[in-house]
């Protein structure tokens, strides 16, 4: 299956330069980096987590906002911001240059702002989005573990199905 906005976003000049950027900030950084596997690994992680929970979801919008999620590092890098609401303003920028419908550009700006929230409510898409963050790393071979701020029972170090 094509996806049409996940695919427009991929090949979007402004989103292009962001990664590229990300990567030349990121590049001495010693923690997680926030590339393009660790995008892909989010949308499809929240895939998997949303068929294992019986939610609807539509592939177009997992994948765009998960493209998207953390893009606003740069700005949380360079100026202190928060990365969820730079990225939700970068996020809008680009939607509305690739012609994103106002549905879809709501639904992608929602799971982008409220991806660093832990909530509850496992059977919501926003719930699966903010697990399949977290679950997309594996700390067991992370050589910066003692320098991480994750609490222990967050960090991943063992595989789970
Ligand atoms: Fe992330």
């Amino acid at each position: 299956m094509k996806l049409k906005i996940a695919n427009a976003i991929l090949n979007d000049p402004v989103f292009r330069r962001r990664i590229e950027k990300l990567e030349e900030l990121e590049k001495d950084r010693i923690f997680c980096g926030h590339g393009l596997d660790h995008l892909l690994n989010v949308a499809r992680l929240t895939m998997l987590i949303c068929q294992e929970r019986e939610i609807t979801a539509d592939p177009d919008i997992v994948y765009s906002a998960a493209l998207l999620h953390d893009i606003g590092r740069v700005e949380e890098y360079t100026m202190g911001l928060p990365h969820e609401n730079a990225g939700a303003d970068a996020a809008g920028k680009i939607l509305s240059g690739i012609g994103c419908g106002a549905e879809e550009t709501e639904e992608i700006i929602r799971l982008i702002l409220c991806h660093r929230k832990k909530r509850s409510d496992r059977g919501t898409i926003e719930s699966a989005f903010y697990d399949a963050d977290k679950k997309s790393r594996m700390c067991s071979f992370c050589k910066a573990q003692a320098e991480c701020n994750w609490p222990d029972e967050k960090r991943n170090l063992i595989i789970e199905v």
